[in-house]
């Protein structure tokens, strides 16, 4: 009974936290890869769709619609207007939020009408575009991105490309973060639709230009801001495909389960070795101890017609009585 309990407890205790263990611990190792499509990608496609959504079955054209982002995506703004491309070409379109469209702009390839999707991603902004390092963020990114409008409940859709035929499109930011004086000017950067970053020079103070569709922002070497940020993130490591800000401090929590888990494990396997041990020692006690009881009891020897139990190393053999009258 106690060689029982010695050997089954620490199994079942084992079992007991290989299964409690077995949660956050494969959820640490089964973590899936991040997608084949970068966060900055998946976030234009669904962006697109409840960019569509705000247009309601019959926008009106040239009419801004903001749309609503899911729970998750709160602090990113997203607006659509649908613009025939002639109109689009002829006149412009002056104001969409911080950019100014000029006359020559077109949409590649050509379509009747196209729907024009802002972005403000806000405090998303580092997020979904990491930065060079060295470098901080002095505004949001804010994306400009263009689709064909012949069907408005259609989700994933495929960019349109925006050109600037005859002068570049503005953009002109707001609520620029300041730099210390005297140091490098802040600077443009434009991310194309896979991400890769290019600095250009501001147009005018504050305004940056751009021939083509797609992510814009301000940013300024961080030794020139007056509170020294935190480096911001290389563009290399990539960022989990689901998007929780909070994914390290979880990743390290589950580190740490692991690392008190696998201590416990060992130990109960220790506990477990040193019970296996003992036991075979008391086995083997026991079976030493039967066999020197079994081992007289083996050894028999004729004594007259019966068989009868003799001692190995006894000088004397037993005689039988009546041997002695015959
Ligand atoms: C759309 O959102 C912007 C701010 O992002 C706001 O200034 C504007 O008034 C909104 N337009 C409508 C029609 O709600
Ligand atoms: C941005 O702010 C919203 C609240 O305004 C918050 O829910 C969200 O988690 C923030 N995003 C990031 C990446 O910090
Ligand atoms: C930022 O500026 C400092 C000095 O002004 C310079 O040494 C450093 O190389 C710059 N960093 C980047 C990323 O340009
Ligand atoms: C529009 O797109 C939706 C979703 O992809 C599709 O179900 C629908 O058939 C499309 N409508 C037309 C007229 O192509
Ligand atoms: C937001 O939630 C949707 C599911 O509702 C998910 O597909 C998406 O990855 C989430 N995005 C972020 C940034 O967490």
């Amino acid at each position: 009974m106690g060689v029982l309990v010695c050997v089954c407890l620490p199994l079942v205790l084992l079992q007991v936290l290989l299964v409690l263990g077995s949660s956050p611990l494969a959820a640490a190792q089964q973590q899936p890869q991040p997608a084949s499509a970068p966060p900055a990608r998946a976030l234009d496609a669904v962006l697109q769709e409840y960019a569509y959504r705000a247009l309601v079955r019959r926008p009106r054209t040239g009419l801004v619609y903001n749309g609503t982002v899911p729970g998750n995506l709160t602090g990113v703004a997203v607006s659509a207007v649908r613009l025939r491309s002639g109109s689009l070409r002829r006149k412009g379109f002056a104001e969409y939020f911080q950019f100014a469209l000029p006359t020559g702009v077109v949409v590649k390839p050509h379509v009747e009408r196209t729907v024009l999707v802002y972005h403000n991603l806000g405090n998303w902004s580092e997020y979904y575009y990491p930065l060079l390092p060295g470098y901080s963020y002095l505004s949001p990114v804010l994306g400009l991105l263009a689709y064909d409008a012949a069907n408005l409940s259609a989700a994933g859709l495929p960019e349109l490309n925006i050109v600037a035929t005859q002068s570049p499109i503005l953009v002109s930011f707001s609520n620029v973060r300041a730099v210390v004086a005297g140091g490098p000017p802040p600077r443009c950067v434009w991310f194309d639709l896979d991400g890769v970053p290019q600095l250009q020079d501001l147009e005018a103070s504050n305004v940056c230009s751009t021939n083509h569709h797609g992510h814009f922002a301000i940013v300024a070497n961080s030794s020139e801001l007056a509170p020294a940020p935190v480096p911001s993130a290389a563009i290399a490591p990539p960022v989990p495909a689901d998007g929780s800000p909070a994914k390290g401090s979880s990743q390290g929590w589950k580190i740490a389960v692991s690392v008190v888990g696998s201590a416990i494990a060992l130990g109960l396997l220790a506990t477990l070795l040193l019970c296996l041990v003992r036991y075979k020692k008391v086995k083997k006690l026991e079976v030493m101890e039967r066999n020197s009881e079994v081992g007289e009891t083996l050894r028999m020897a004729q004594v007259g017609r019966t068989q009868a139990p003799v001692a190995l190393w006894t000088r004397t053999q037993p005689v039988i009585e009546s041997e002695y009258t015959a």
